[in-house]
């Protein structure tokens, strides 16, 4: 299957913004990885890159490689970049592979893109040293229902129909990841301020306070989703 985003508009407008998400993963990668080691670190669907340029200032002796399908994004990534080591390249997911092993492999935002999970995250968790962590952000259900979904943006130019909403229970999720001989734990993750609705692009996310206090994550699909990161490794606490 391939996958297919072209919501990077987005990206574009706002390259040195950095999100509540981006920065949680930031602090769960750093509570898990010690700031003087040193090694190799790996974003895939990277974006502009905000997450390797605000890691690299954390983790300062690794080196970084991140890459995206969208070559608009690559060249405004390389263009932001000051730093040598890190490398950032166009590369597609379904067809891209390494001769080296990473320590630190993050995803966010990729695999709802994906309407079969696993091919993905397989590929993924291969690319991972024996010791090393892989870091995945985006929507899962609770429940163990699993649910496939394509969106058609009507309010783009072209339209077409797009991956990027589809969430799998965190039961399946967690299920194969075992059988593969890793572990895994889910973090849920709620954005703590409020998100107004984007009328001039409907797909974005936004938030509407429930009357508990509460806050629920939906958009334009009328798809609302629980926000989890999760890492993956083979000694990690469950
Ligand atoms: C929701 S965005 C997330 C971007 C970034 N990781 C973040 O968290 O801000 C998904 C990204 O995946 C990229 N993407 C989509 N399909 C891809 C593929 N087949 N290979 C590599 N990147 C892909 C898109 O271009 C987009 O930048």
């Amino acid at each position: 299957m391939r996958a297919i985003n072209r919501q990077i508009d987005v990206y574009l407008k706002n390259p040195d913004r950095i999100t509540f998400k981006t920065k949680e993963l930031i602090n769960t990668i750093t509570n898990k990885v010690k700031s003087d080691t040193s090694g190799e670190c790996l974003d895939i669907g990277c974006g502009i890159g905000g997450l390797i340029r605000n890691l690299s200032h954390k983790l300062k002796k690794y080196n970084y490689t991140g890459f995206d399908i969208s070559e608009d994004l690559i060249k405004a990534a390389n263009k932001l970049n000051k730093n040598e080591k890190i490398n950032f390249f166009v590369g597609d997911v379904n067809s891209i592979d390494f001769d080296k092993k990473f320590n630190i492999i993050c995803a966010s935002g990729v695999l709802s893109i994906f309407q079969e999970f696993e091919v993905p995250l397989e590929k993924w968790l291969s690319w991972l040293s024996d010791d090393g962590l892989l870091f995945i952000a985006g929507r899962f259900n609770s429940k163990n229902v699993d649910t496939k979904i394509l969106f058609r943006n009507n309010s783009k130019k072209k339209a077409d129909w797009e991956g990027g909403l589809t969430s799998y229970s965190i039961n399946t999720v967690s299920t194969f990841i075992r059988k593969l001989g890793f572990n895994c734990n889910f973090k849920k993750f709620i954005p703590p301020i409020r998100i107004k609705e984007d009328m001039n692009n409907p797909i974005r996310t936004f938030t509407r306070d429930l009357k508990n206090g509460e806050k629920i994550v939906l958009d334009g699909g009328n798809i609302v989703a629980e926000h989890f990161l999760v890492t993956i490794g083979k000694n990690i606490e469950t």
